[in-house]
């Protein structure tokens, strides 16, 4: 797909069919994600992918947000593997899972796959129920499937601000 295609067409999908997502279009959209860029190329993101029934059971118990996907990526990042800005108080571990999984997110729409980005969750017990190692803290789910013959974007989607509103020229 062109790129430009990709972005328009991309919107939060909340309405999955029930249709497997072939293995090569999965990998190519993890194989984007290996490519995105990390502070220091340190690559503290840690992706799982749920897509098994009893997984995908266990995801229906931590958020709402499913909304029928097969596969849903659990999106973490390695405190172990992140850089600390100077001064201390700021790091680079979200920003690292963010861009990880927003390569992701575009690369599905480009294999034709839709997606939704979900922080309706609890990090903490997201971890836990999955038994995530200690040192791993979750950030979002990727909703990932092929959307559902009625599946349309909110109406949210249709609604942006003027760039002149958030883009300052210094
Ligand atoms: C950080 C973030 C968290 C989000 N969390 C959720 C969520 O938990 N559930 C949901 O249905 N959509 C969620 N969304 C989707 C947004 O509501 C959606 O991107 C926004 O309304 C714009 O619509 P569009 O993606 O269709 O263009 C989230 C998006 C982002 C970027």
């Amino acid at each position: 797909m062109e790129f430009q295609q990709v972005i328009k067409e991309r919107y939060s999908c909340r309405k999955f069919a029930d249709r497997p997502i072939e293995e090569e279009r999965l990998n190519a959209i993890l194989e984007a994600g290996r490519l995105a860029p990390t502070a220091k190329n340190l690559q503290g993101q840690r992706i799982y992918v749920v897509r098994s029934p009893e997984g995908l059971a266990k995801i229906d118990s931590l958020t709402v947000c499913r909304f029928g996907a097969p596969v849903v990526l659990v999106v973490a990042h390695d405190k172990n593997e992140l850089f600390v800005y100077p001064g201390g108080k700021y790091d680079s571990g979200v920003e690292d899972a963010v861009i990880v999984a927003t390569h992701m997110m575009l690369a599905a729409k480009d294999q034709g796959i839709d997606s939704c980005w979900l922080n309706l969750l609890d990090p903490d017990v997201v971890a836990q129920e999955l038994g995530l190692p200690e040192s791993e803290q979750v950030v979002m789910f990727l909703d990932l499937g092929y959307a559902a013959e009625d599946a349309k974007p909110a109406h949210k989607h249709f609604s942006r601000k003027e760039l002149a509103e958030t883009v300052k020229y210094l």
